[in-house]
Parts: structure tokens; C-alpha cells; sequence
């Protein structure tokens, strides 16, 4: 269910002209996005439905085009999508995989049309229509005629090599027909991957039967059968692929038109989608438009519009890209699809920071080829408004493959005598502590700052790859600690290990699991100020302000006793984040946490590099053995491994250092004979924490080993 909670990353503008509400929407707008975008590229969970990310994108461009100081680099307007998931390696895309904007009405799609006229000063120019297929963008480069790569879009600069896995869709072929002769010797087909309708239902109830979670939907099915690390697994998936465009092309003529380009596609092989057409006014697109509205349903594969596309590909360059759309083509986007359903029953949530989010349990139902079964309902006023009641009938709507909401009660509902308007909680049903909705928000909470619900949002948010990025505490294992226990304030994370017989007592939890998990803990600590910062999911701190705080301040301490002021002086902070973070300072039980993460050095190193390759530590290996005082040894490992050393757990000539703690044994004694150096904690500690080279490491003393 989307969680209203995440904060917004509010940025002030520095430049004063700009209303400080305008600068404040945007940043809320940018945070909404960046969020968004990253659940539906990397987690394939997406939250936003297609219509409400539009319009978000819509209104944020608008803002920035009228106020031009707002748009930040890191503006989501700036690029498209998340970067790469680990596991694959990266592919730079030679041409940059771009995306396309939205129209919904024909007046917006005049307008791009005309827009682009004006530009050109011509009357009319030929366009091509084509479905706009809802899967995942692909881009395959075959060399000498040989499919040579495979990459995602990923973030649109960079995707990953999914080579292996594509080889195994039968429709894409392996080699360019008629290479010889035709295919230039490097050329870059790209087109869209999809899982037919008609094999979805089918692979989900494998899926279920082998004791899988089901797929969403389709688009997601076939992201994840993409995305196989097993290549053997994608090939058992029946993905399938349409071409509809030449990407990157080498030493040879490019064909004239997009229509050519497609028949030289086609021509090689490469499947493309027989429904495409030419037109050569706005009124034979609309045409098409209508037409593809009709054939939709009958198809075996999801669309969610049709792209327009200016035939020409020397108009095409002329009219070139404004940010990341290119002017010369454009998706004109079919509205969400709706379905009537049972409202089931209506549940609440409660989220990081204590927001009560309702949702609905659905009797399944299918919208747009999909099966539904909840949805949101947004918040109170929303269910009060629409009267939303357990037992109605109700209008469901999904756009694209996003989060689907329930929008109103039927027309055709009819309630029994005994219905009456749901009641909203007055009492978190986490805790049980009365709620509080302010005037200005829709949002009601729970305001009890020990509420075990939010705790378990913020355990997970805390753990969450933006912020600690601790592997193993994920959802889960975020509601187990503190149910069972073990923890009840995000600073007790770091004494877990002195627990760990316990935790192996944990459901599932096999050993190995529990010392990764604690191994990930443990290096957390040394994560930089500014993730620590977002990492406490305080009300308004994103990413970004949560940089710049500490840039000035470079610890907890500092932060902890600043004053409204002097935060009001950071570049980027205003002052709704100035007051939120001192009342959050003050507040008796954040106190005691931010003491515990002090005393337990937590984020205390400033800006800890990734892997530094200037750390005098980097490059450089070690072994600790014995018993140290300050600190574990895989602690010592998982800092060494930070600034760039290398860890390892046997002494050889290769090792350039034996960190010996209390009743160092057998390495010691080896490391001895092979003339490896010895250095105490001390001397360790220095080493990592002020650079101080304690004796030259390397060959030097290596060398005398007998
Ligand atoms: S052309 C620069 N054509 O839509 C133009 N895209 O919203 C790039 N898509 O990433 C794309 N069907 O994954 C194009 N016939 C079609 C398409 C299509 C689906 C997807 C594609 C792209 C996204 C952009």
C-alpha cells in the first residue's frame, strides 16, 4: 500500500523570488517522483498509478519552466528511472535510452504536433503510429549479424547485460537475416519485452504451486523473468518481444524514414508489430487512436497508449530532445481502465511516521487483464466524501500497471439495511493511542512516539537501501525484533550481536543469515553523516536536505544542539525542516536515541568514502585475530573492507598486516615466521581512523620470509 510517510525532500531555493509554497510543492513533487521511480525500476513494486505519476511529472515540469532556478540537477525531470540492481553487469548505452512524454486529449497532442511544425516553420510533416506495448524497453546490438548484447533500459544511460537471458525468447532472433548483404556491421535494434496475457494466469499458478509469491501483473512477470540470474529460469518464461526502433548504427546509412527502418527490422528478422500505421494528420492519428482503443481488449499483450512518432529521421534530428522526451514523438496515453467490484472490507495501516492509510480488500476482480484484490483508498476525508462503506459495490481503477484505487461507489450499488458510513479509527490500531488530523493535512496519525507499528516502518525504512542500506533487515525481520523483543529503539541494533544465540532461535533464521544480518549491522555504523540523517525518517529530511545538514554539521552532536538559526543559515533548509528537526531534538525519547547512536559512534565518521582508493588502508590486506577491546573483529573487517583493504582470514606472504588482539594463537605465530607485520589495536586503530601508516606495509617486510 503506498505509505503517504516517506519525506518530503524539501530544498529551499536560494533564490527569493521564487513563493516559498512554489519551492516547497516542487521539492514535494521531486521526493513524490524520485520515490516512485524508484519502487516501480528497481523494486517492481510500484505505488503511483500511471495518471498520478503524469501529473506529477506535468506539474513539476510546469513549475520548473516557470521558475528555471528550481530545476536541479537532480531533478527527476533530469533523467529517467533508477540505476542498475546488482547482479548484472552495467551496459553504457552508446545512445542514451530516452523516454517518451504524455498527452491525453487531442488538444494535446495538436499542440505537440504544432509544436513542432512551428519549430520546423513547415505545414505538415508524415508521422507513424504505433502501440505503445506495457513491458520492459530492450536494447540488442548485433555485430557482423550476431546478437553480440542484450541491455535494460535501466536508468536510460546505463542498464544492465541481460544478454544470456534474451537469447532465450524464441521471437528474438539470434542472427540478422540476410546480414550479408543488408545489417550494417554494428546496428542496435531496441524494442519492448512483454509476457503475453494469455501465459500470465499460467505462470503464476506454477509460480504459487512451487510456493512462489504470484506476479502482479504482466509488465512485472516479465521484469522479473528478465531479470533472472539463472538464465535456464528465463527460458522457461514465454517472453516475447516487438522491435520499434534502430538505436545506435555503424558505418552505415541509416534508413530515411522510421517506416523504413521498421521494414529493414523486419526485413532482418526482428518482430514487429503488425498493427502499426502511417498517418499524416491529426485527425488519421486520432482515427488511429480510436481504433486501437477498440482492438485493445482483443489483444494478447497489455498497451497503455499509442506513440507518435515524425516519420522522417532528418526531421527527427533536427527537432532533437528537450530534457529527456524527445520533441519528435510522443505517447498519447489511454485512460486508466476501471472495473466493478465488492468492497470487502476497509483496513488501516499505520506508517513510519504514524499516518493512518486505509485500504480496501477487494472481492478479485480483473481490470485491464489484471487481478485485483486491494486497493487504495487514500485517507478519511476521501472515504468520508465518497462513503465508502464494506459490503458496496465499487468502481476499481488501475492505469498502467500501478497500485490500483478504489475511485466511487456504483451506480449500481445497493446496500443492505444494515450498512452504515465506515468509522474511521479514533485509536491506532497499532497502539491504540487516540489519532490527531491536523487542519492543513488529509492525513490523520498517530502521534504516539512509541507506537510499535511505526517503529517497525521505521526499523525498515532505517534499514533501507537509500538509507543504512543494511542487507537481511527487510520487512520481516523489521516486524521480528522488536515483537519479539529484542529491540524497541533503532540504537539497540548495534548490540544485537551480544544476542546472537538468541536471534539463531528466530523463525528461519539460519546461522548464516543471523551473522550476515549482524555483519551488515555492524558495518552501517560507518555509513556517512548524511544517510544516518535521512536514515531517522524525521518528517521533511529527504536525501538531499539530509546532505546538506551534514555538510555542516559533520556529526550528531554538532546537529543535536543547533538552533533554528543556525540551521536557517544551511543553503537548502527553510524553515518548516529548522523547526521540525529542533522539535524533533528535544523530544525526550529521540534524545536518548541520538545519546545512544553518539556513544556508539554511529554515522560519526564524516563523509566515510565508499571505498577509498586514497585511504592509505586501500589496497592494503589484513588479518585480525585475538580478542580486541573496542570493537568485534568482524567489526575490524568490515571497516578495513570500507576504506578499500582487503580482509582476509588466513596469514600468507601476501598479507601485509596481522592485527593481534588478547591471546592472538597459531596466526600469530605464523605471521611471525613468514616476517608479516604485527600491529596491536592501537596502532590499527590510528591506522584507520587518521591515516597513520604504522610501519611500511608490502614486499618491504615481507621479503625477509623464510
Ligand atoms: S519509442 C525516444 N515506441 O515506452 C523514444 N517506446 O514511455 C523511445 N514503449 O521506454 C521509445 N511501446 O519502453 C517507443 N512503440 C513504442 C513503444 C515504446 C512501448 C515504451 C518504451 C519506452 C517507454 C517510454
Amino acid at each position: 500500500m503506498p505509505d503517504n510517510d516517506s519525506p518530503p525532500q524539501l530544498q529551499f531555493d536560494s533564490d527569493s523570488s521564487v513563493p516559498e509554497q512554489v519551492v516547497v510543492r516542487a521539492a514535494q513533487l521531486r521526493a513524490e517522483i524520485n520515490r516512485a521511480n524508484r519502487l516501480y525500476y528497481l523494486e517492481n513494486a510500484p505505488e503511483l498509478d500511471d495518471a498520478e505519476w503524469d501529473g506529477r511529472m506535468q506539474e513539476l515540469l510546469a513549475l520548473e519552466t516557470e521558475h528555471p532556478s528550481l530545476r536541479t540537477p537532480d531533478s527527476p525531470t533530469q533523467r529517467v528511472g533508477a540505476p542498475p540492481a546488482d547482479g548484472f553487469d552495467e551496459v553504457v548505452h552508446p545512445v542514451p535510452m530516452l523516454s517518451l512524454g504524455n498527452v491525453f486529449d487531442e488538444d494535446g497532442l495538436r499542440a505537440w504536433y504544432q509544436r513542432a511544425l512551428d519549430y520546423l516553420e513547415l505545414e505538415s510533416t508524415p508521422m507513424v503510429c504505433e502501440l505503445k506495448i506495457d513491458g520492459l524497453a530492450l536494447a540488442i546490438t548485433y555485430r557482423d549479424g550476431v546478437m553480440a548484447r542484450a541491455a535494460t533500459r535501466g536508468d536510460g544511460e546505463r542498464g544492465e547485460d541481460v544478454t544470456a537471458n534474451v537469447r532465450t525468447i524464441r521471437s528474438v532472433p539470434l542472427t540478422l537475416e540476410g546480414a550479408e548483404g543488408t545489417a550494417p556491421p554494428v546496428v542496435e535494434l531496441r524494442g519492448e519485452v512483454f509476457l503475453p496475457n494469455s501465459r500470465f494466469a499460467d505462470l503464476n499458478a506454477e509460480r504459487e504451486e512451487a510456493g512462489l509469491p504470484a506476479y502482479v501483473n504482466p509488465r512485472n512477470s516479465a521484469s522479473g523473468s528478465l531479470r533472472q540470474l539463472d538464465s535456464g529460469e528465463t527460458a522457461k518464461r514465454p517472453l516475447d518481444m516487438f522491435f520499434y526502433a534502430l538505436g545506435y548504427v555503424e558505418n552505415a546509412e541509416e534508413p530515411a524514414s522510421h517506416w523504413d527502418a521498421l521494414q529493414a527490422m523486419k526485413g532482418w528478422g526482428g518482430r514487429t508489430n503488425e498493427w502499426t500505421r502511417r498517418a499524416d494528420t491529426v485527425e488519421e492519428v486520432m482515427a488511429a487512436i480510436g481504433n486501437a482503443g477498440e482492438v485493445r481488449e482483443s489483444l494478447d499483450y497489455g498497451i497503455d497508449g499509442v506513440v507518435i512518432k515524425i516519420d522522417s529521421i532528418a526531421i527527427q534530428r533536427r527537432l532533437g530532445y528537450v530534457g529527456r522526451d524527445p520533441r519528435w514523438a510522443i505517447a498519447f496515453k489511454f485512460p486508466a481502465e476501471q472495473a466493478e467490484t465488492t468492497l470487502k472490507a476497509i483496513h488501516v495501516n499505520v506508517g513510519r511516521t504514524g499516518a493512518l492509510t486505509p485500504w480496501a480488500e477487494l472481492e478479485p476482480v480483473v481490470v485491464g487483464g489484471v487481478t485485483v484484490g486491494r486497493a487504495t483508498l487514500h485517507n478519511k476525508d476521501e472515504i468520508a466524501r465518497k462513503d465508502f462503506r464494506e459490503g458496496d459495490r465499487v468502481v476499481v481503477q488501475r492505469a498502467g500497471d500501478v497500485i490500483p484505487q478504489v475511485v466511487e461507489v456504483s451506480s449500481r450499488n445497493k446496500r443492505s439495511a444494515d450498512s452504515a458510513p465506515f468509522e474511521f479509527p479514533d485509536a491506532c490500531p497499532s497502539c491504540g493511542t487516540n489519532t490527531v488530523q491536523t487542519e492543513d493535512e488529509a492525513v490523520t496519525r498517530c502521534v504516539n512516539a512509541t507506537c510499535p507499528a511505526q517503529f517497525e516502518r521505521l526499523l525498515e525504512h532505517f534499514a533501507s537501501r537509500r538509507a543504512m542500506d543494511i542487507e537481511g533487515l527487510g520487512e520481516r525481520v523489521a516486524q521480528d525484533l522488536p515483537r519479539l523483543g529484542f529491540i524497541s529503539n533503532i540504537a539497540a541494533l548495534y548490540n544485537l550481536r551480544s544476542r546472537r544465540d538468541d536471534l539463531l532461535e528466530l523463525d528461519k533464521m539460519g546461522e548464516k543469515r543471523v551473522d550476515n544480518l549482524l555483519t551488515a549491522i555492524d558495518e552501517s555504523k560507518f555509513r556517512p553523516m548524511s544517510r544516518l540523517m535521512y536514515a531517522l525518517g524525521i518528517p521533511g529530511i529527504g536525501s538531499e536536505s539530509a546532505e546538506w545538514l551534514s555538510r555542516r554539521f559533520h556529526d550528531l552532536k554538532g546537529l543535536r544542539k543547533a538552533t533554528e538559526e543556525e540551521l536557517l543559515s544551511i543553503d537548502g533548509i527553510g524553515p518548516i525542516v529548522a523547526a521540525t528537526l529542533v522539535a524533533y531534538m528535544a523530544q525526550e525519547q529521540n534524545e536518548d536515541l541520538i545519546e545512544g547512536l553518539i556513544d556508539l559512534k554511529v554515522g560519526a565518521r564524516d563523509e566515510t568514502p565508499e571505498p577509498s582508493a586514497d585511504h592509505p588502508v586501500s589496497g592494503v590486506t589484513f588479518v585480525v585475530t585475538g580478542r580486541l577491546d573496542s570493537m568485534s573483529r568482524s567489526e575490524a573487517q568490515s571497516r578495513i573492507k570500507i576504506l578499500g583493504g582487503k580482509a582476509t582470514g588466513a596469514v600468507t606472504k601476501k598479507t601485509n598486516y596481522l592485527v593481534a588482539g588478547a591471546e592472538a594463537g597459531s596466526k600469530l605465530k605464523k605471521a611471525q615466521r613468514l616476517g608479516v607485520h604485527v600491529i596491536n589495536e592501537g596502532e590499527f586503530i590510528e591506522f584507520m581512523d587518521a591515516g597513520i601508516v604504522p610501519i611500511a606495509p608490502g614486499p618491504v617486510g615481507n621479503s625477509d620470509a623464510s
